[in-house]
């Protein structure tokens, strides 16, 4: 495996291929079916053994128990501060020997310290060619706006807000007879198919970040 992290088996040339996996969603969860899908379909090594959420009632709940993946909640609303809630998703992540972390439609900011714990073990989807629409309404936005092209982004999560380097980007061109919907389709049609090759480059390949770039070494 390239890489890397700096602990268990996303450490640097340790040969590890099989990564435990866990998503994190708030909601539909439509990512998160397509890589566990994909998954089982061999795009990219490891497995995805757990499911994280922070809404108990999350569609992607039941998409969990069709897919018999293990769900853990953890109600944020149980705790006084943020590092509190974070300390029991760190504590959990070790229970199952999570090594690399999927953001897929988590509605949460995680904090500094929580990303240390992680550092580039972390990876997130955006509806955007970030940095253009970051936020939590990238397609309406961009929609909106009138651009021609827009698409996805796959990038590492450091301190800021949809701010890591990126992995991988994929655009669709907006037609127009587009309306929010039909461009809303082409974007998550996209998704489900650039995910799993941003996780498979960063688990198969040899890569460094340097000044921000995610550089493949080979
Ligand atoms: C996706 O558009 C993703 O890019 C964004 O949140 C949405 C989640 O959708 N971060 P789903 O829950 O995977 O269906």
């Amino acid at each position: 495996m390239g890489g890397r992290g700096d602990s268990g088996c996303m450490k640097p040339n340790s040969g590890c291929m099989k990564p435990n996996i866990a998503v994190f969603c708030s909601g539909n969860g439509s990512n998160f079916e397509a890589l566990v899908k994909n998954n089982r379909k061999g795009k990219f090594p490891g497995s995805i053994e757990l499911m994280v959420t922070d809404n108990a009632d999350a569609f992607a709940v039941l998409r969990a128990q069709r897919l018999q993946i293990p769900v853990l909640f953890v109600d944020p609303k149980r705790y006084v501060s943020k590092e509190d809630y974070e300390k029991v998703l760190v504590r959990e992540l070790r229970r199952f020997s999570i090594d690399l972390i999927l953001l897929a439609g988590f509605m949460r900011i995680l904090s500094p310290y929580f990303v240390k714990k992680f550092r580039n073990r972390i990876l997130n989807i955006h509806p955007s060619l970030l940095p253009a629409f970051k936020g939590a309404h990238a397609i309406k936005d961009a929609f909106e706006y009138g651009v021609k092209v827009t698409g996805v982004t796959v990038h590492f999560v450091d301190e800021g807000v949809d701010s890591g380097p990126i992995i991988l980007q994929g655009s669709v061109s907006v037609e127009n007879n587009d309306t929010l919907s039909t461009l809303e389709a082409k974007i998550h049609k996209l998704e489900h198919r650039i995910y799993s090759q941003a996780v498979n480059i960063v688990l198969t390949k040899k890569w460094k970040i340097s000044r921000r770039r995610f550089v493949l070494l080979s």
